[in-house]
């Protein structure tokens, strides 16, 4: 499918134009239409108001907002936030995009049930595409994304808040739900409603510098490989600095995984430590350091992160406030002075060299009677088999969104327990103790993956999570297959 050939030279609509048309751009002569008639083409007033709103205001306060006042919004305000849709650019001027504005409740209640995140506005905007349209290049998912961008700037004008929903659950239900033909293709789902709360600051954004460059791309990609091996480590710090830093909307511990921890703690650690240190390798968001220095309060907690903003992040969560060090800094973490040199679930980002490098240092952090311990996702688990099946099931790929225990960001992989005791040997570190849990997934863990499943897929998820919670007492099936494994290793 390709575009006209000669873009036709058009003069610039300017303000006074703009104003004398009521705010609707005129249609250039020419431009190719929908149909013979008038009647087939836009060329009425707006359906709703068309406020004077400064545009560069409008471009730089719009913010996602997730959460809405149950009020209702007009329709003659959706149609005028539909409107401005339609004046979007689009692939060949194709335009075959469909808005279906659902302002049921019913019926939204019917789409939160496919996704949560459809529960939240009293209207949702299902945006859909012509199929087989201008699948070159996915034209057509870029002319409805197009459209999506112009409503949310159009509703920001009228005071209404939008977020925009690509994870709306099956999509073809969706479709179904709101009677579109099969030919469409749900693209997403704008939510539409009056805000609750004046909306914050927005999540920072990258600088310009960093990713716009003149004739010639200049820089070096954030890798989007969930491979360790497929990032420099001073990109793992930019991304890792960038995600901390501009919110940590992903990557919340979830109780099966604070629970692994706890119980882990328990097991390994003794309580006291009565003024020893502790140093904790990497901890990216600080959620699992705050949460060691509130369950083992007597130690006095120290930090080592790959970059200054991140190292200062955590030791700012930790109470009290950590010591930070820089990895690779002239000056780094004082050398076997360590009661407990600790990292949990962060070697998994790292590529084998640098893994390496890390359980070298360790080692020699530690005190001379000290333990490192190590917490990571075990190779032999059901893990890498759950994340297979949730990409089969078209859920989210990609490094944004492998699915890793806090506080891992960026690429995972999970570790062979033997190649990693291995590793630890060959420092002259040996196996103490050793903790396994989590050999079948949680129950909690089930109800949360399947809360947009159907009613259905829901009853079997669940009936096959109670099968397997039998399995879990196996005699040593934790230990070998637990998801969650720690080991305490000692000087050999
Ligand atoms: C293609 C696309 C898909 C998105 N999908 C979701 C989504 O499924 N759920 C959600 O809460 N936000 C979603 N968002 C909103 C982004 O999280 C949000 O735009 C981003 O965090 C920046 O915040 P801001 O919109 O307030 O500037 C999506 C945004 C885009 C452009």
């Amino acid at each position: 499918m390709s575009e006209p050939a000669e873009p036709r030279e058009e003069p610039t609509p300017g303000p006074e134009r703009n104003r004398a048309q009521g705010g609707i751009p005129e249609v250039p002569e020419g431009s190719p239409q929908l149909g013979e008639s008038a009647g087939d083409a836009d060329e009425g007033a707006p359906p709703g108001p068309t406020p004077a709103f400064d545009f560069w205001n409008a471009l730089y306060s719009r913010r996602s907002i997730r959460k809405f006042k149950p009020e209702p919004v007009p329709r003659e305000l959706v149609s005028q936030v539909l409107h401005a849709g339609i004046w979007a650019p689009s692939s060949c001027n194709y335009q075959m995009w469909d808005f279906v504005a659902v302002d049921d409740a019913a019926l939204n209640a019917q789409l939160a049930q496919l996704s949560t995140q459809m529960g939240n506005a009293p209207v949702n905007i299902v945006v859909a595409y012509g199929r087989d349209f201008s699948e070159e290049a996915w034209a057509n998912i870029q002319s409805a994304s197009a459209a999506i961008q112009n409503m949310s700037l159009a509703a920001q004008v009228l005071g209404l808040g939008t977020f925009w929903i690509t994870q709306t659950g099956d999509r073809e239900k969706v479709r179904e739900l709101v009677g579109l033909p099969e030919d469409r293709l749900v693209v997403a789902v704008l939510a539409l409603g009056w805000p609750k709360f004046a909306p914050r600051k927005g999540p920072k954004r990258r600088p310009l510098a960093q990713v716009s460059h003149w004739n010639h791309y200049a820089g070096r990609p954030i890798p989007s490989s969930p491979r360790p091996q497929d990032w420099a480590s001073d990109l793992l710090a930019i991304y890792q600095r960038a995600r901390v830093l501009n919110g940590l909307r992903h990557n919340k511990p979830r109780a099966w995984e604070v629970r692994a921890l706890a119980e882990a703690l328990e097991s390994l650690v003794p309580r006291p430590g009565e003024g020893a240190r502790w140093l904790d390798v990497l901890p990216c968001t600080g959620i699992v350091t705050e949460r060691l220095a509130r369950e083992r309060p007597g130690y006095r907690f120290e930090i080592l992160e790959r970059t200054r903003e991140v190292a200062d992040f955590v030791a700012a969560r930790t109470n009290p406030r950590a010591r930070a060090h820089v990895l690779g800094a002239a000056e780094g973490p004082e050398q076997g002075a360590f009661a407990i040199v600790s990292c949990l679930f962060r070697l998994e980002n790292c590529a084998q060299s640098e893994r390496e490098e890390l359980l070298a240092s360790m080692a020699r952090w530690v005190a001379p009677q000290g333990r490192v311990l190590i917490g990571f996702v075990n190779a032999n688990s059901f893990h890498d088999f759950s994340e297979w099946l949730r990409s089969r099931r078209a859920g989210p790929r990609g490094v944004e969104y492998v699915l890793a225990p806090d506080p891992s960001i960026g690429p995972f992989q999970t570790l062979d327990p033997r190649a990693l005791e291995a590793l630890a040997r060959e420092n002259e570190l040996v196996v103490e103790a050793r903790y396994g849990c989590q050999a079948v997934p949680p129950r909690e863990e089930i109800e949360f993956r399947a809360r947009n499943f159907s009613a259905r897929s829901k009853r079997i998820a669940r009936a096959f999570g109670w099968c397997l919670e039998k399995l879990e007492w196996l005699p040593g099936l934790r230990s070998r297959r637990g998801r969650f494994q720690f080991l305490l290793l000692k000087r050999a």
